[in-house]
């Protein structure tokens, strides 16, 4: 008894911590990749994503064990893929904060955009300063904050905050989410600084700086106005659990489906209801989600299963009238647009995710027989916004950015960006939501050095600034 007792607990732990390695795939074609994009034992981060690179190839990331690249490696002898290890400088990766730098919710947090340019924030906030940043901007400038109706697997309790349009909640027109995915070092450390700044910035009638790029205050103030709702924490469980081991992990800690290793947990970004069913809503020679419980994009066990996602949809009721949502992810270099289930068209409207007479034909990218249904206006107008961003980002210091489609050369199913976005024509009396996907760099690092994670909040505060105001400028209402 003893004895099965401590092998299953050794097992566990092997099977959570086999390191994973960043590695990156070349081939001819993005089709080369389809086998093992198909194949639900490996990790490609958020999304899978093939780039074309200088050499006229395709670069496919991924993370993987040695034995999985060993695998791959023999598989793929005699093929056009070839495999390189990513050569990672080994430097150390940004600390995680130990104890509470805001002293139990008392002082504020101070973002970069209102200090001086050589100020560098000096660790990552851990899960318990996530919420002391917030109680203390409750505090001391008397920001609204929500507790959310469900709790979690591991029984945190979840909350989102609201600033800048007062206390009527059919105000508030931008909605940002962070740390969906446990492993994306920083997300939420992006958002609450940036909030931070905003606000000290309107106190002192100042603007702020990030970088190469500068706002006025009356921009500023025109961010606030237009009424900020943002859930910095959507992965409580994950993230405590990645702060505490390392282990790049990246689905919540929900054991209903498996209780070791790698089969513990739900990809909540699968889980939405968003063509949540792939099975039956997609060809069969995509995988846009997996219904293996031990894989990275496990879908859960029904859509909407798990108390984070119900909980982030909740947040479209209680603010009835967001119109612009942002999930903050890493690590790419890319802001991403709807849809993500297949390409996008403006022609045939009936050609639609609600239709069934395209069930079983969704997601190849490249064929015609289904491509998604966007109203040209709304397709101007997402990528309107999404230009702005990705400008702004790239003018901070000079990282490259990119706008693309969410799909890519891949589709995704259940994804926070795509369920946003179809609430207009899913759910009756829902707003539009436009939905986007922001994967701050740099490639293929969830843990950042503490340089990179301080980059990484200046050029996402910029970023933030520019998708707010291009946001204004398309509309609100
Ligand atoms: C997926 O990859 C694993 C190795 O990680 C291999 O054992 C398995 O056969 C592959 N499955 C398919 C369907 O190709
Ligand atoms: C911005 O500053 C004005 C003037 O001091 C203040 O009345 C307002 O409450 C501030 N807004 C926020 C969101 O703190
Ligand atoms: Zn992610």
């Amino acid at each position: 008894m003893k004895y099965s007792f401590v092998a299953s607990l050794v097992l566990q732990s092997t099977a959570a911590l086999a390191e994973l390695l960043p590695v990156h795939l070349k081939a001819p074609s993005p089709a080369h990749f389809r086998d093992i994009v198909r194949n639900d034992t490996f990790d490609f981060g958020c999304r899978p994503v093939a780039k074309p690179t200088e050499d006229g190839l395709y670069r496919l990331h991924a993370w993987l064990t040695e034995d999985q690249i060993t695998h791959l490696t023999k598989e793929y002898e005699s093929s056009e893929v070839t495999i390189h290890k990513q050569k990672v400088k080994r430097v150390a990766t940004a600390p995680i904060g130990t104890g509470d730098r805001f002293s139990s919710g008392t002082i504020s947090p101070v973002g970069l955009g209102t200090q001086s340019s050589t100020t560098t924030i000096s660790s990552i906030l851990n899960v318990n300063e996530i919420k002391s940043a917030v109680n203390a901007l409750v505090k001391n400038y008397g920001i609204g904050l929500q507790t959310l109706p469900y709790t979690t697997f591991n029984g945190a309790s979840q909350y989102v905050g609201y600033v800048g349009a007062g206390t009527d909640k059919s105000k508030y027109h931008l909605y940002f989410s962070a740390a969906i995915h446990a492993r994306e070092r920083g997300a939420p450390d992006n958002i609450i600084y940036w909030i931070s700044d905003l606000l000290a910035a309107n106190k002192s009638g100042s603007g702020l700086t990030y970088g190469k790029k500068t706002y006025t205050n009356a921009q500023v103030n025109s961010v606030l106005s237009a009424g900020i709702v943002f859930f910095p924490l959507v992965n409580p469980d994950g993230v405590a659990y990645d702060q505490s081991s390392s282990s790049l992990w990246r689905k919540n800690r929900n054991t209903k489906s498996g209780s070791s290793g790698s089969s513990v947990g739900v990809d909540i970004n699968r889980n939405f209801d968003f063509l949540w069913n792939f099975k039956k809503y997609f060809v069969s020679s995509e995988a846009p989600a997996s219904t293996s419980p031990s894989s990275e994009i496990f879908y859960g066990t029904a859509a909407a299963s798990e108390p984070e996602t119900k909980n982030h949809v909740s947040v479209y009721s209680t603010f009835p009238k967001i119109r612009w949502f942002m999930d903050i992810h890493s690590a790419v270099g890319d802001l991403l647009y709807s849809w993500g289930d297949d390409e996008d068209q403006t022609t045939t409207s009936t050609m639609n995710f609600l239709n069934t007479a395209y069930d079983g034909k969704r997601g190849t990218v490249g064929d015609s027989s289904y491509k998604e249904y966007i109203p040209s206006q709304d397709l101007t107008n997402i990528r309107t916004v999404s230009t702005a961003t990705v400008n702004a980002m790239k003018a901070v210091g000079g990282r490259s950015y990119s706008s693309v489609q969410a799909v890519g050369l891949y589709p995704t199913s259940g994804a926070t960006d795509d369920y946003a976005f179809s609430r207009f024509w899913s759910v009756s009396g829902a707003n539009k939501v436009y939905g986007y996907t922001l994967e701050f760099g740099p490639s293929g690092n969830f843990y950042p050095t503490l340089a990179e994670f301080n980059t990484n909040i200046l050029d996402t505060n910029a970023g933030f600034m520019d998708w707010s105001l291009a946001a204004i400028s398309v509309g609100l209402e």
